[in-house]
């Protein structure tokens, strides 16, 4: 392989969470570590606010913000860490879900004091899908959090993986003493101070040796015994492999604002996550070891500034080297395009980047050339397959309130929903265009958005859907009927696929079981080759 040494020092991943959990600071001290920032706080005042739920605005003005700490790159131990940023707004989700077909493994935060909450949950089965790798941080370790071994129990159960503790604390809360490091054998007493060196960790080969009892006291010494015990009995050794097929995710517990716990982390993430992986496509399995060129692109950034109209499309490099002002082939518009101004997303320096390699992820101007998924090669006709669109789970109707650009409105739409703001649906036999979201604010988003960039006035009218279901069946005339029959609940997506939109968990499964023959998928593949 060409660029082996390039692409075997690249880990590309991003750290999911339930809002609130510690995502955002997490990343601050990863940064930190990297040397990527040098301040604490410096992330934070990218976050969306959680308290701006209402002013879509300020999202997006934030969002904006946001595009420039979209990829974090950062280098520690001499690897280069591609860290890709999920919005942590819930009306957001599909982003983040789409983010996660760029990405070769996750960080998991779950919150101690709240365990799992369901945007872990979603967000777990979303990797499931493509069996990533998952390493799970546990943290606020410092608040008075659910028991350990409850915690660990409600993970597996709720999120269907199996754990296995690298470190494991001594009490939590005000209690807090700090972590046992189970792998490399070293106690780490816990401080509310941000740095974290080497030098902290106290060597302790033998559990029974009495520097234990004298540095957090014998109640906490035995107990801490009879825990290894049991958690040794239990999981053993780390199954790597397991961990790199999905099945096994490590678990580090610490507190992230106080930066405890997370070198722990850090240090076996570099040690253990994968670097870029192969990838199937409507072709063939592309390896990673291949030396052409190929990419796909996950995620489409507006700018909400009219002044300028450009978009940025973010492409994941799958295989071999990405050059500035080469021409690749555009797989679905079958035409060759060059990049003058590719950009790289080095945290200290947004720069334009001569080339970039597997793993890495390259912002690229759009003019509207591209969408969600689309593949960019060195000549090879195939699309990257497992980018997946997910049923929304709002429904209203799209009426348009000025006919005189009724143009306008159907070239805004199509081009709004190519970047994944939204899903359009036309229902079965009619003309009604019904747009599917995940939050509400994508409706404002829109209405705002097709004023302003396409001048098209347009209102919602709320539809009595909760669900999308894409339908394929063997029997052409079995789908036709059904489709005919269920007229009101039917429609086709924007590539024709047919639809059933349910009014109610009920009537789904109720149409699931009286229809045999027909498929129901909750996701739909991007491109179907
Ligand atoms: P998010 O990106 O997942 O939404 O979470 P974020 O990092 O913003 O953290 C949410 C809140 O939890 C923040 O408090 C943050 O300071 C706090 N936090 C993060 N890690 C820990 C931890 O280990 N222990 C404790 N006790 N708190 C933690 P906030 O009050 O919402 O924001 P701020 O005023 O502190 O900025």
């Amino acid at each position: 392989m060409k660029y082996e040494k390039e692409i075997n020092r690249r880990k590309t991943f991003a750290i999911i969470s339930h809002p609130d959990a510690g995502k955002t600071t997490l990343t601050e001290k990863l940064l930190l570590f990297g040397g990527a920032i040098q301040t604490a706080g410096a992330v934070k005042s990218n976050k969306i606010k959680k308290h701006a739920t209402s002013d879509f605005m300020e999202i997006e003005r934030q969002r904006g913000i946001s595009v420039a700490t979209s990829v974090m790159t950062f280098e520690y131990q001499d690897m280069l860490i591609n860290l890709l940023d999920t919005p942590g707004h819930k009306d957001f989700a599909e982003d983040t879900y789409r983010t996660l077909t760029a990405v070769d493994s996750v960080i998991l935060v779950v919150d101690s004091v709240n365990g799992v909450e369901d945007q872990t949950r979603r967000l777990m089965e979303v990797c499931r899908m493509r069996d990533t790798p998952v390493i799970v941080f546990i943290n606020k370790m410092d608040r008075d959090g659910k028991g350990r071994f409850d915690l660990l129990e409600e993970i597996e159960k709720e999120l269907h993986i199996s754990l296995h503790p690298m470190t494991w604390p001594i009490n939590s809360g005000k209690e807090f003493k700090g972590v046992y490091n189970l792998h490399d054998k070293g106690l780490r007493l816990f401080t509310a101070s941000t740095k974290a060196d080497d030098e902290d960790t106290i060597a302790i080969e033998d559990l029974s040796s009495a520097l234990l009892d004298e540095k957090v006291g014998q109640r906490d010494a035995d107990q801490l015994r009879e825990d290894v015990e049991l958690i040794d009995g239990v999981y053993g050794e780390l199954d790597a492999a397991a961990y790199l097929q999905g099945k096994i995710a490590p678990v580090f517990f610490g507190s992230a604002v106080n930066n405890f716990g997370v070198k722990e982390m850090l240090d076996t993430f570099i040690r253990i996550a994968p670097g870029p992986q192969d990838r199937e496509t409507s072709l063939r399995k592309v390896t990673v070891d291949e030396d052409k060129f190929s990419g796909f692109i996950f995620k489409i950034h507006a700018n909400l500034d009219p002044k300028h109209r450009d978009r940025i499309a973010f492409m994941r490099v799958c295989t071999g080297r990405f050059e500035r002002n080469k021409y690749y082939h555009h797989v679905r518009l079958d035409k060759d395009i060059r990049f003058s101004n590719p950009y790289s997303f080095l945290a200290r320096s947004k720069d334009v980047i001569e080339d970039a390699y597997a793993g890495d992820v390259v912002g690229l101007f759009d003019t509207g050339n591209f969408k969600i998924g689309d593949t960019l090669t060195e000549g090879e006709n195939f699309y990257f397959t497992g980018i997946p669109t997910f049923s929304p789970e709002i429904f209203k109707e799209l009426v348009n309130k000025d006919p005189m650009k009724t143009k306008q409105l159907e070239k805004g739409i199509s081009q709004l929903t190519d970047e994944g703001v939204a899903q359009l649906f036309t229902q079965f036999g009619g003309n009604k265009k019904i747009i599917g979201c995940v939050g509400e604010l994508q409706f404002e988003v829109i209405q705002y958005r097709l004023l302003q960039e396409y001048g098209a006035a347009c209102e919602f009218r709320t539809l009595p859907f909760y669900k999308a279901c894409w339908l394929t069946c063997n029997d052409s005339r079995k789908l036709e009927d059904f489709l005919r029959f269920k007229q009101q609940n039917s429609a086709a997506d924007k590539d024709g696929l047919p639809v059933y939109l349910a009014q109610s968990e009920w009537f789904l499964n109720t149409e699931i079981t009286n229809n045999p023959d027909i498929k129901f998928h909750f996701t739909s593949e991007v491109h179907r080759g």
